[in-house]
């Protein structure tokens, strides 16, 4: 019994022990929690159950106007309701730059959504697919044989001025023009042409306007999250046969122009993109599980066709709305041109490194009007920190660079386009390198814009041309509409009706 008696108190102070340390772990677990959920950065009010305040980004006012206001309320970090999912807001460059370096590899996945699962070949699109060597190969691969300075340089020469001046010719004769228009099709046929060289300029092979539509399409299914997408249970109602024939059309096209290379390349090398990456979608598809060559070939053309096109022809659109809004710096920019090139020539690539005003206006339109004014989204895989705030694996990342742009404290007058600040106090300011977070119309870090100097070059070439070329002015004296569109690309949502005068001689239109 003597002997018993400790038994049992051992045992029961063994139990009572375990108890007690379990309800320990239990309580500082709970405090813990609270204590990091009592951290989160403040909610937005206005949320709506299950939800959230998906309502209040569709409208009528433009999702970045939507948060941008609520960013007055609530402060440069602050969290909205997406269904089930948690949203940042960010607002400001500080905690910008905290998301794309010390957090980077966290924020480094993007959003699965049903959407662009269906349309991306099951996210082989490396825009799409998750952070890991799949991404990093074939965005090397992009880079190495499209978008690398050398690659760049080559297009100035030959694609870019061919595509101009059978736009110059064009528009001379003309003499009036919708020039939204005019830049969507100089962008889509660049890229068609860049992507798959003659074949994507082949009448017979691109089947008329079909791809023009269905990267149209693409565009305007990207952003439509289904139920599901916010609500997982919703998953098993999900419909996705529109998103499956968005999809299928533009496969049909790339399909068509990776057939008609392939029978091509036995007789000749095609130079172009696609053709190149033939081979190189053969290694990857050996190396990595999941895809075949074919398909890592056409998601990777799509994917650059997609991020190259609307983007471009949205900066264009605005740098021409901009000047005509602002007389004195477009008087500013013929006199760059008419001192470093001169009417006797038109305009090349290499005269772009002297034409530093025109590059600051672009810089200026970036910062006013950029085209992805909400940065495409990204996805943490784990929990981390921003601006000392606990940020849960699983929240969705939102920079709002059209906020983040407008920042008074970063820039003077910060409503007003001149372009002059990049050439004096904000010289040093770039969007190329990761460095300055204060312009990020190409995102940043890891999975930063790759398409950046060509980007710039077809812009400033574009420009330059336009205005060499042209004297421009609006139908009425009205000001330009600035009113911008739905979508993850903001468009200009008007038409962009002009008037133009040749300014050079008969021959260089020609
Ligand atoms: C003015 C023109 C452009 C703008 C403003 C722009 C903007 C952006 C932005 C904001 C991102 C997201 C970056 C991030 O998540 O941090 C992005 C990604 C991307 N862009 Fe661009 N872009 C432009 C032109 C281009 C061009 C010309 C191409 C290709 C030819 C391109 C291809 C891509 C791709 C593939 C991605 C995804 C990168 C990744 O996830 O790793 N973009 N772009």
């Amino acid at each position: 019994m003597d002997m018993a008696m400790p038994m049992e108190i051992g045992l029961l102070s063994s139990y009572g022990f375990t108890a007690i340390f379990c309800i320990a772990i239990v309580l500082l677990y709970t405090t813990l929690t609270k204590h990091r959920e009592k951290n989160l950065p403040p909610e937005a009010a206005g949320g709506r159950p299950l939800i959230g305040h998906l309502s209040l980004l569709s409208g009528p006012e433009l999702p970045h106007a939507v948060l941008s206001d609520m960013a007055d309320k609530y402060g440069a970090v602050f969290t909205i309701r997406l269904g089930a999912k948690r949203g940042l807001i960010i607002s400001s460059w500080e905690a910008a730059k905290e998301c794309l370096t010390t957090n980077d590899v966290v924020f480094g996945n993007r959003p699965k959504t049903s959407a662009i699962q269906h349309m991306s070949y099951n996210f082989a699109m490396f825009g799409f697919s998750g952070y890991g060597a799949y991404w990093r190969e074939l965005r090397k691969i992009s880079v190495l044989n499209l978008l690398s300075n050398h690659k760049v340089a080559q297009l100035g020469n030959d694609l870019l001025e061919h595509e101009l001046k059978s736009m110059m010719r064009s528009l001379n004769s003309e003499g009036k023009a919708e020039m939204k228009k005019y830049f969507g099709d100089l962008t889509l046929n660049l890229m068609a042409r860049i992507v798959a060289g003659d074949v994507g300029s082949d009448k017979e092979v691109v089947e008329g306007d079909k791809w023009r539509k269905a990267i149209k399409e693409f565009f305007r299914m990207m952003d439509v999250l289904t139920m599901a997408d916010v609500l997982p249970f919703l998953k098993w109602f999900e419909n996705t046969k529109e998103f499956e024939r968005t999809g299928g059309e533009l496969d049909g096209v790339l399909q068509a122009w990776l057939d008609e290379h392939k029978k091509r390349n036995r007789l000749e090398e095609s130079g172009s993109f696609m053709g190149e990456m033939i081979g190189s979608a053969e290694k990857v598809a050996r190396a990595f599980e999941g895809y075949d060559a074919d398909t890592i070939n056409k998601a990777t053309c799509q994917v650059l066709m997609l991020g190259g096109t609307y983007t471009i022809s949205a900066t264009l659109t605005w740098t021409l709305c901009l000047l005509l809004n602002n007389r004195d710096v477009l008087t500013k920019a013929l006199e760059e041109l008419d001192t470093h090139v001169g009417r006797a020539r038109r305009v090349q690539s290499s005269d772009l490194s002297n034409l530093v005003y025109i590059r600051a206006i672009i810089k200026e339109t970036l910062r006013l009007y950029p085209p992805a004014p909400i940065l495409p989204p990204r996805e943490s895989v784990a929990n981390c920190t921003v601006a000392g705030y606990h940020i849960p694996a699983g929240t969705r990342l939102m920079i709002n660079a059209w906020k983040l742009h407008r920042d008074p404290r970063i820039w003077s007058d910060p409503l007003k386009f001149e372009p002059e600040r990049f050439l004096t106090d904000h010289k040093e300011i770039d969007f190329k390198g990761g460095v300055n977070f204060e312009l990020v119309p190409f995102g940043g870090g890891r999975r930063v814009c790759p398409g950046i100097s060509f980007s710039l070059q077809v812009v400033e070439l574009t420009i330059a041309s336009l205005l060499q070329g042209f004297d421009i002015e609006t139908l009425s004296d009205e000001c330009v509409d600035m009113r911008g569109s739905f979508g993850s690309t903001n468009m200009k949502a008007t038409p962009l009706e002009v008037v133009l005068k040749p300014r050079l001689p008969t021959t260089l239109y020609g």
